[in-house]
């Protein structure tokens, strides 16, 4: 099936929210904290401007709890009297005209009396830099299993290292944006989201108002990878703010360098690992700590870390694992989600750190994995035993067939023999990902959804799950109408509006086709069943029995329904940290070619094969589109996605200066996939989502260390930093020491 929406896309057509009709409205501006930390003195409007001409709102005008409602209640809608990071929001403006909006944004001064700032989450904080707890740690974590401590002094071998990723920029196509009116005595919220749940739930805490007083609707969202995740609520309650003072429409749109500026990254990172192992490579022993910075407020930091921390041992099996983490509070412009979830940085960590291993044996890369890779019957850190029936081995040797891995090999070593200023080289990545909320996480959502039979005979799926580009309003056309029988024109994929659908839980996780396509499957089941129809009954016969049913019940509704229900077999301690943290896991090996030119240390990605086991592919064009999507990302994110950092805030918030992948930096990206279908997911699909932005840049990494015979650690693995590395004569710019005061040994 064809992308739904894709001919609106591609014309132009389709409707995002700047672009929506709005009568008599007025525009919204945000001004901000000039400084990362301290008592807000003094708010000065200028003397030329007419204030009785602009609404202006600050805290005071917050109906309820000054809080964005998220998992810590910690984030204000806006500053009271003290900021944590630049740009935090203080006051809000609107007026009829952007630029005068704009103009009087920039009339009001915020005068910080500042005080001393926590900019890097790597070193232990002073004591006048505490602002979190005793010690600045957001969340801590530890996942054990066996013994660490006496495998490790035990092992002939043990190799250390430790790895550092920096922030990343979601770069959605759309920026951030929110429309908010008043109807009757319903606060309606239009905009860009992931989560219309989310925004409902921030609204009403913060607005004091109840379920039926406040409605959100998603618009067409041009990219969120998990930027639209949580900081639609900031942006939703200050549209909503001023929309209820104005008494007016109130549209707030970010414009790019606002947004760049001002709105979550990928968590920074560093990860150290202590492995033990035998002679000929066997994992005994796997030590690993982790730090993420957080940022200014805790946003979903703590599961962000759960969700790296789950992935930091790589997927081998070992008797002896032991994972400790921390969130570290700073001064920073808050970190968030962003696809991948933490474990794109301790996968690049396990992955980059295999290679280092191999390198100190003396051994194969290749085999080195191939001898540790997961077995079915095998067990995860958490002790969830993998027994899906997928070939991990099957899954690497598919990779290094299809990238010619060997024969590249044999040619690299000729090229780079014969050529003076350029080297080629070959990089693997083998890894993981688990699909759907962690641990208890799909429980505790219980999602919800519908499928109505409508009087014409067609069906509508109601769902509060949103298209970003990703294809859920195609995938779900093809899951019910492949379930009912019905042509993909019968199938209506209703607007997620929370005055009209049920919460069927965020967009978010890789979740949306295998955990809320199976919720349609079952809705569709349900409706059959409400019409009296066997579960064979298929097209026109379901189509002529939902006719007949409004027939004879005019004016009445026609839902089948489903909510969540956890798969059998997988149960989830959340003390301990122990059992099954994911209902299935996709896996995958990623290879890719890389050239560097000596002269500039520019590295090029040449080549590249994604080989994956991911259930059963619902719609292999879309599929590989959400891979090759991926691939892209990780590029950027390993060679050139750079945030420059100056008092917490991101500088080059420009995209002259903050450079993505273009065309020409992408190589053929080669897609495989394996299917092994998982039971519980809609037609047998895993999540594939989020899986894509792990493997490249350890692959891509390895491949520079394998041409070069410099160890890079650290990424993004700009032209400047290969230099500096190529320059050196150990070849190893060593990532700042391991802090372990921060808290990561006190998670005992
Ligand atoms: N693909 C596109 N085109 N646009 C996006 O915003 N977000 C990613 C991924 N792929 C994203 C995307 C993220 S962060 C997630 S969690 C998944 O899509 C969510 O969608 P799914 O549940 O349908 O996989
Ligand atoms: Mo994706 S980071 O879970 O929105």
């Amino acid at each position: 099936m064809q992308r739904r929406e894709g001919l609106a896309k591609l014309t132009g057509r389709e409707r995002y929210v700047d672009d929506l009709p709005l009568e008599n409205f007025l525009w919204g501006m945000t001004v901000r904290s000039p400084a990362p930390r301290g008592r807000i003195a003094a708010v000065r409007f200028a003397e030329e401007v007419d204030w009785s001409q602009f609404v202006v709102v600050d805290h005071r005008d917050i109906p309820g709890p000054n809080v964005v409602a998220l998992i810590e209640q910690d984030q204000p809608v806006l500053a009271s009297g003290y900021v944590r990071h630049m740009h935090e929001p203080v006051l809000l403006v609107a007026h009829p005209s952007r630029d005068e909006a704009r103009r009087a944004a920039r009339a009001i001064t915020v005068v910080v009396e500042p005080e001393p700032p926590v900019l890097d989450f790597r070193v232990p904080p002073r004591p006048d830099q505490i602002q979190y707890g005793p010690d600045n740690v957001f969340k801590r974590l530890k996942i054990e299993k066996g013994d660490v401590e006496r495998a490790l002094r035990e092992a002939p071998v043990v190799v250390e290292g430790v790895y550092e990723t920096g922030a990343q920029e979601h770069v959605y196509l759309e920026t951030q944006g929110m429309i908010a009116w008043l109807e009757d005595d319903v606060l309606v919220v239009k905009g860009s989201m992931q989560c219309p749940y989310y925004v409902l739930t921030a609204l009403k805490h913060a607005l004091g108002r109840d379920e039926s007083r406040v409605r959100v609707i998603q618009t067409p969202t041009g990219g969120g990878f998990g930027g639209k995740e949580e900081y639609p609520s900031t942006i939703a309650l200050h549209a909503a703010l001023l929309a209820l003072k104005a008494g007016r429409p109130v549209k707030l749109i970010y414009d790019r360098p606002e947004d760049m500026a001002a709105t979550t990254k990928r968590h920074p990172s560093q990860v150290r690992h202590r492995t033990g192992l035998t002679a000929d490579g066997r994992l005994l022993a796997q030590d690993i700590e982790v730090l993420l910075d957080g940022g200014a407020y805790g946003t979903l930091s703590p599961v962000v870390l759960s969700r790296g921390l789950i992935h930091a041992a790589g997927p081998y099996a070992c008797e002896n694992v032991r994972i400790r983490g921390c969130v570290m509070f700073t001064n920073a412009v808050p970190f968030g989600a962003f696809r991948g979830f933490g474990a794109p940085q301790t996968l690049f960590a396990c992955e980059r750190h295999m290679d280092v291993i191999a390198r100190t044996l003396g051994l194969d890369p290749v085999e080195l994995r191939r001898r540790n890779l997961i077995r079915d019957g095998q067990s995860t850190a958490t002790g969830q035993v993998i027994r899906d029936g997928t070939d991990r081995v099957a899954v690497l040797e598919r990779a290094l067939a299809l990238s010619g891995y060997r024969e590249k090999q044999r040619a690299h070593a000729a090229f780079n023999a014969a050529e003076r200023a350029k080297r080629r080289g070959t990089g693997l990545a083998t890894f993981y990902h688990g699909a759907g909320f962690t641990g208890g996480g799909e429980v505790g959502l219980s999602s919800r959804l519908q499928v109505a039979g409508r009087a014409d005979g067609r069906v509508e799926v109601l769902s509060a799950n949103i298209e970003m580009g990703q294809g859920t309003l195609t995938v779900f056309t093809q899951i019910a109408a492949d379930r009912l029988g019905l042509a993909t024109d019968d199938v209506v994929i209703g607007e997620a509006d929370t005055a009209r659908v049920p919460n069927s839980g965020p967009t978010v996780a890789s979740r949306t086709t295998m955990v809320v396509g199976r919720l349609i499957e079952r809705a569709a089941d349900d409706l059959r069943r409400r019409l009296g129809l066997d579960e064979a009954a298929r097209g026109a016969v379901v189509k002529q029995a939902i006719a007949r049913w409004h027939q004879e019940h005019p004016g009445q509704r026609l839902l089948g329904e489903a909510v969540y229900e956890r798969p059998p077999g997988i149960s989830w301690d959340e003390e301990r940290y122990q059992g099954d943290a994911y209902g299935a896991f996709a896996w995958a090996a990623y290879v890719a070619e890389v050239e560097v030119d000596l002269r500039t240390c520019v590295t090029r990605v040449i080549d590249f094969v994604a080989v994956q086991e991911v259930g059963k592919v619902v719609n292999e064009t879309l599929a590989r589109g959400q891979i090759q999507g991926g691939v892209v990302q990780g590029i950027g994110w390993a060679l050139m996605e750079e945030c420059k950092f100056k008092d917490g805030s991101m500088i080059n918030n420009q995209l002259t200066n903050y450079l993505i992948p273009t065309a020409d930096d992408v190589p053929p990206i080669r897609v495989a996939f394996l299917e092994t279908p998982y039971p519980h997911g809609a037609q047998g699909a895993k999540g594939l989502g989020e899986l894509p932005i792990d493997g490249p840049a350890p692959a891509i990494v390895n491949a520079v260390a394998a041409a070069t015979g410099a160890d890079p650690r650290v990424i993004p693995l700009t032209p400047e930093h290969l230099l500096e590395l190529l320059n050196e004569r150990a070849g190893v710019r060593q990532p700042a020491p391991m802090n372990a005061e921060c808290g990561v040994r006190n998670a005992e």
